[in-house]
């Protein structure tokens, strides 16, 4: 039997080359080999955003990034967190598992605190979603999760809460492993984290003429100002996205931006131009999704059918264990 995978994204709407580069890539390059449970974490957006109104929508953007980029749906299950009350459950179960103090040590909630401005006033959930995070993961058996650097510290918490389970109760639980990309952080185009809210962002549905005026404004070397000045490919950003998405050119560009030889117009034009060609194929099946937003709804009710097996047959292991329920 294949080993199993759960990956998850909150529903922020329309993916960005971030999210392909430090995640959605990975899991479609992992799909074969692994069984991959795919989660839309729509509870989770709830920590930092509180209005609701688009996450439905969102969420049916979302998808149709993950399926355009290459999700095979037939099998790997796509579903929604909401629909499987049995997050809620065993979120509930673990939160006896674990002190205060262990939740308020996390590296990733104090900087989201920190960026927040929420100072001593966050919200006990939104202190508490890595365990949330545990749940999704544990319900599911994932031997693996692939996750950017970030999300690192809540697969440390969860292998820790699985582990005090079953030494607690029983062995129910599978103490799984993080899987960090190759490439695990692709800066925005300003060199900032590439964030929706920092307006840094190509996202992957752009047109070619939208990445083009994007990779325009990308921030290059401030000390390469006219063709001819030598460049440090070290510290721009459009070097970086070479090296991603550029590969076959990108010893030649690296010499040539060193040299003079290459200005920063024609190199921002070549990668405009290799992006948009990159993710031809993802327009193509994206428009078709768009067209067809009933195969993608019902690609979610089967994946939240098959998921919801899974997640029922481990809370039955877990109140057999704890022998309540
Ligand atoms: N916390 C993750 C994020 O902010 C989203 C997420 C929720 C997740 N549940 C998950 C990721 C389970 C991996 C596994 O991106």
């Amino acid at each position: 039997m294949k080993k199993r995978i759960l990956s998850g994204m909150r529903p922020t709407g329309k993916l960005h080359l971030g999210n392909y580069v430090g995640a959605l890539e990975n899991w479609v390059k992992l799909q074969g080999e692994y069984e991959n449970f795919h989660l839309v974490a729509d509870w989770h957006l709830l920590t930092t955003d509180l209005d609701t109104s688009n996450i439905k929508d969102n969420t049916v953007e979302m998808v149709i990034d993950w399926l355009s980029a290459g999700i095979d749906a037939q099998q790997s299950p796509i579903f929604i967190q909401s629909k499987i009350k049995q997050h809620a459950e065993l979120f509930l179960l673990f939160s006896m598992l674990v002190s205060v103090p262990r939740l308020e040590r996390n590296p990733t909630v104090k900087e989201q605190a920190k960026d927040l401005g929420l100072d001593n006033n966050m919200a006990y959930g939104h202190l508490g979603y890595p365990v949330l995070q545990a749940a999704d993961i544990l319900l599911y058996q994932a031997h693996l999760v692939p996750v950017g650097e970030d999300q690192m510290p809540h697969i440390e918490l969860t292998r820790e809460i699985a582990r005090r389970f079953n030494t607690t109760y029983d062995e129910v639980f599978i103490v799984p492993n993080g899987k960090l990309t190759e490439f695990p952080r692709l800066p925005g185009l300003d060199g900032k984290k590439m964030s929706k809210s920092l307006g840094n962002t190509i996202l992957l549905s752009d047109s070619p003429d939208e990445i083009g005026s994007k990779v325009m404004q990308a921030v290059t070397d401030p000390q390469k100002i006219r063709l001819g000045d030598p460049g440090r490919p070290e510290i721009c950003n459009v070097f970086t996205y070479h090296r991603k998405f550029n590969v076959g050119e990108v010893d030649q560009i690296e010499s040539d931006c060193r040299s003079g030889k290459l200005g920063c117009v024609a190199c921002k034009k070549n990668l405009a131009n290799r992006l948009a060609t990159y993710f031809e194929g993802f327009r193509e099946k994206r428009a078709y999704y768009l067209q067809h937003i009933d195969e993608v709804r019902d690609i979610i009710s089967s994946g939240t059918a098959t998921a919801q097996k899974v997640a029922s047959e481990t809370m039955a292991k877990v109140y057999q264990a704890m022998k309540i329920g």
